[in-house]
This record gives structure tokens, C-alpha cells and sequence, in this order.
């Protein structure tokens, strides 16, 4: 299928690599509003103007852009520009999208959970940020011998964790994710229905890192997605020194344009700890892996 993407941003970016690696897609362009772009490549796929989009042979255009209302408009635009409406896709809002943004990661966790058998690392595992569980069930089927502690509200962002971040993010402000009601269609039950181990899995439902206070535990993996620079900060503050030598806290989001508290929450720990962490991106665009020597 030939794909037009609407979006140089962020999540633009991101889905590329694995539009591509899926097979079933072939981009033939991308397209953004901002002028200064039309003319440029991005990873080798031309930037062309909406104007003239078509020009183009496509069976989809996909709109890949965080706001809610931009990408409303933008489905307007396409439309008016003779675009039929069937041939409009928006990434958010369509579930067989999701796949997109997770692909990479998965495959971190898979050789991670490979690097920590070959080399008998000890400890458990623990995702904070599990929404619908379609990363925490990688981390569950990756790694059956570990216990996976699982944290999420199960009821979207704290209020005043969101109240925080709009404070100084106009770019989080303006996305979809500043709405309260964006994460709440999931739940324990519904999470714990995709795991292969369920056994291994203990769900940690609260504020975190109220919800984790009662554990004492040691680990060698954690997946800290949780968005926001408060509960982040919290996130690495509660783990890196549970964290066993050889063990990896993925940070999801660390190169966002919207999450931008995320990279901040590790400035903030390393001067608060007066640390350099050792850190490597893992290439999907959006995580940076953070090692414990
Ligand atoms: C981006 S989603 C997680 C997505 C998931 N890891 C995936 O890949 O499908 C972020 C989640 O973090 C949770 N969250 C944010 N702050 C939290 C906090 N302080 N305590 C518990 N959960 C929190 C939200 O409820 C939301 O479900």
C-alpha cells in the first residue's frame, strides 16, 4: 500500500522505520504545513507541499501529528484538496497504527532479556506506564522466568503531575495527552488478559511511587513510560538503586518534541545524584536506554 505521511514531527519521524519494516506499506512522500520543509528529505523520502499531494499515486494518506485538532483540521484540508475521505487514516486514532510506534522497542526488550539470561543477571522486572499493556506483555513474554511488576493508575495522569507539566510544555499542552480522559479505557483485568505468564505479574494499581512503597525488590529491567517529568523523575529516583550491575531502565519518550519533562528528569536526577549516567539511544527515535554499571 503507498502511503502519503502527514506530520515531519515527532511521531512522524517515528513511524517511518516501521511503516517500512512492516512490508505491507511503501512511503512514497511526506507532506507537513510548514513551508520551510517542502523540497527536503526526510530519511531519503521527499517533503512535498499538500498542494501537491495529488500529484502523487497513493492508497493512504496517513495523518501522524499529536493534536487532536491539527489532525482534524488537517483531514478538512486533505479532503478539500480532492483527497477522498476513505483514503484519510489518523495513526491515533486507529488501532492497527499502534504497531507502529512499538516495534523497535520491542525488539530492545527481546535482545535485552536474551543479554540478561546469557549473562545470569539476577533481579525482576517492572514497567510504570502500562496504559493498555501492549509493551508490558512483550516485557512478560520476554522475560518468563522474572516476577513484572506492573504500575499505572489505570486512570490516566495525576492531576497535578498534568498541572505541573502544562505549566512550563506548551508542546504537551496543545497535544492530545493533555486530556485527562485520553488514558482511561483500561484496567488490572483488561492488562492482565494479554499476558502469557500471568502468574509472574503483580499489578501495582495507584499513584506511583506511592503504589511500589511496600516492595523490596531488586531489578534487572524496568520500563519507566509514564510521560510526564514528575512521575519520571520519581520513577528513576525509586529504581536506579534497585537496579542490579547490568541491569537497563528504558526511558520511553527521552527524544520527544511533546514529552519534554522526560529528558529533564534525568538532568534533574544526575545533578541531583551528581552522576553521569551511561545512556545509548535504542533507534526507534523516542527511547534512551539508561545502564547500570
Ligand atoms: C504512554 S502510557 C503507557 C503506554 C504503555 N507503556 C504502552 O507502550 O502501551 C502512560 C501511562 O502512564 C500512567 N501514569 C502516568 N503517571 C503515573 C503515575 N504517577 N502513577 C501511575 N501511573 C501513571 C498513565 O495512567 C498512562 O496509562
Amino acid at each position: 500500500m503507498k502511503v502519503i505521511i502527514w506530520g515531519c514531527g515527532d511521531f512522524g519521524r517515528r513511524v517511518l522505520p516501521n511503516l517500512i519494516s512492516s512490508g505491507r506499506y511503501e512511503a512514497v512522500a511526506y507532506t507537513d504545513n510548514n513551508e520551510r520543509l517542502w523540497g527536503q528529505c526526510l530519511s531519503s523520502i521527499p517533503i512535498i507541499a499538500p498542494g501537491q499531494i495529488m500529484n502523487k499515486d497513493f492508497d493512504m494518506l496517513l495523518i501522524v501529528v499529536s493534536s487532536p485538532s491539527a489532525a482534524e483540521r488537517i483531514k478538512a484540508q486533505s479532503v478539500q484538496l480532492g483527497v477522498s475521505w476513505d483514503k484519510v487514516a489518523n495513526a491515533f486514532l486507529d488501532l492497527q497504527f499502534m504497531d507502529l510506534f512499538l516495534d523497535q522497542r520491542i525488539c530492545f526488550i527481546r535482545g535485552y532479556a536474551d543479554w540478561v539470561r546469557s549473562k545470569e543477571i539476577e533481579g525482576n522486572v517492572a514497567e510504570c506506564g502500562v496504559f493498555r499493556g501492549d509493551s508490558a506483555k512483550f516485557i512478560n513474554y520476554y522475560f518468563p522466568d522474572r516476577k513484572l511488576y506492573l504500575c499505572d493508575t489505570f486512570e490516566g495522569f495525576d492531576s497535578n503531575d498534568m498541572q505541573h507539566e502544562k505549566a512550563y510544555s506548551e508542546s504537551f499542552e496543545k497535544s492530545r495527552f493533555s486530556d485527562q480522559a485520553f488514558f482511561l479505557e483500561t484496567g488490572g483485568d483488561f492488562v492482565m488478559r494479554k499476558m502469557t505468564y500471568p502468574k509472574n505479574v503483580l499489578i501495582k494499581k495507584g499513584y506511583f511511587p506511592e503504589s511500589m512503597l511496600d516492595v523490596e525488590d531488586r531489578f534487572c529491567f524496568v520500563n519507566l513510560d509514564m510521560d510526564l517529568y514528575v512521575p519520571m523523575l520519581n520513577g528513576l529516583r525509586f529504581f536506579w538503586d534497585r537496579m542490579v550491575s547490568g541491569g537497563c531502565i528504558l526511558l520511553h519518550d527521552y527524544f520527544s518534541d511533546v514529552f519534554q519533562g522526560v529528558k529533564q528528569a534525568v538532568d534533574t536526577f544526575e545533578r541531583e545524584r551528581e552522576i553521569q549516567i551511561t545512556k545509548t539511544p535504542i533507534g526507534d527515535g523516542c527511547s534512551m536506554a539508561l545502564l547500570k554499571d
